[in-house]
């Protein structure tokens, strides 16, 4: 069984008090690994703790930044991302260069962040470039997480640990870091669980989503990039959570939109035109493409929650709002803030020499017209 270091909005506002441990003093809660798929309790509890918790967390970063602050002014820090295009990615980098700077005490000039440009030799150049330069710690959002072990074994003999996010390397790679002592982890969060949450966002619905009431939910899912882990998992547990509710579902079409909303609204709007008045729900693996998908639907003249429905994943700001203003049904909060606390506190715990399990989770938060509100509130 992989060791898996859970980290959640509740989590970070109660273990707050009893750890303060690691660099960030970034609340962590070790737990053995749960890796079927997490239930709504998790949700509850969570986004009743969410407003709570981000201000907890931040106070006690700023407190634990200033008992650690100098430590890092040397430190040299690599990062790169997959590609800056992307709504998601560009939120979770700007965190991050944020909290090590003005919480850590990392120094500006220090941390590096290229664009991988969706690009994968290019993304290893800049991976063998950062090697070249001596980098303290790598933090890397990998283009295909399929190269992540030619990857580890080159920051490995270079004595350089590297942080995984977002993307994660499958479980055979991370086993190995943990089974052969190397310094990599992966920090993320469990797919599987905002595929549920949007699954039971729709069941939850007071006709489940048959929102032609035919007696079948039919939908079309659109996909990010299908070879991406996060896309897979949440085209299969959304449906999954609909059939283990027990409602009937028909799928019309599934097609990838690569997380890209121009792409994503291309496709609902052709899918409106083929099915027309049969399609109840679509599925958006996030929200870039479900905000396409929205203005598809509303040239269709379309009226979600009354003829038809829609969720995304994200929490960007404008699909929160769109949340509110039942534009949307619902969407999935992938804490951008908690992953990327997380992935720069176990950098530094690196940097100090403590022990780094070798996956890393933070939840996910349901996000619906109750409490949208709270989740803008958080990310905007
Ligand atoms: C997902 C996120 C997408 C996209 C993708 C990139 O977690 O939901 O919007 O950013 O990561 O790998």
């Amino acid at each position: 069984m992989r060791v898996l270091r859970k980290v959640t909005a509740v989590a970070m506002a109660s273990a707050m008090v009893v750890s303060m441990a690691g660099c960030g003093g970034g609340a962590k809660e070790t737990t053995a690994a749960a890796t079927e798929a997490p239930t709504t309790a998790a949700t509850e509890a969570a986004t009743e703790a969410a407003t709570e918790a981000a201000a907890a967390a931040s106070e006690a970063a700023t407190e634990a930044a200033a008992a650690t602050t100098g430590d890092y002014a040397d430190k040299k820090v690599g990062i790169s991302i997959y590609k800056f295009d992307d709504n998601f990615m560009t939120l979770y980098r700007t965190e991050l260069e944020r909290y090590l700077t003005e919480d850590l005490g990392f120094k500006k000039e220090n941390i590096t962040i290229m664009d991988g440009k969706n690009d994968q030799a290019e993304q290893t150049n800049q991976i063998d470039n950062f090697i070249n330069q001596g980098v303290d710690v790598l933090i890397l959002n990998l283009v295909q997480s399929s190269s992540a072990p030619s990857v580890t074994d080159k920051c490995n003999e270079a004595g350089i640990p590297v942080v995984y996010i977002n993307r994660e390397p499958d479980a055979a790679e991370e086993q190995r870091w943990k089974d052969e002592g190397i310094k990599a982890t992966y920090v993320g969060a469990d797919a599987r669980q905002s595929g549920t949450f949007q699954g039971e966002e729709i069941a939850e619905l007071e006709n489940h989503g048959d929102a032609n009431g035919d007696g079948v939910v039919s939908y079309i899912m659109v996909q990010g990039d299908p070879e991406n882990v996060d896309a897979q998992y949440r085209t299969e547990y959304s449906v999954k959570a609909l059939t283990d509710a027990g409602v009937k579902v028909e799928e019309l079409l599934k097609q990838r939109g690569d997380w890209d909303q121009a792409k994503g609204q291309q496709i609902v709007q052709d899918a409106l035109t083929q099915f027309g008045d049969k399609i109840d729900v679509v599925f958006c693996n996030n929200d870039a493409m479900a905000l396409g998908a929205l203005a598809a639907i509303q040239a269709a003249d379309r009226k979600v929650g009354e003829d038809i429905y829609i969720v995304g994943v994200d929490a960007l700001t404008e699909a929160v709002q769109n949340v509110m203003e039942g534009k949307m049904t619902g969407t999935v909060f992938n804490d951008h803030i908690s992953q990327a606390k997380t992935a720069a506190d176990i950098a530094c715990d690196f940097l100090n020499g403590k022990d780094v399990a070798n996956v890393n989770m933070v939840d996910y938060v349901k996000v619906t017209n109750e409490n949208a509100q709270q989740i803008l509130d958080i990310v905007k």
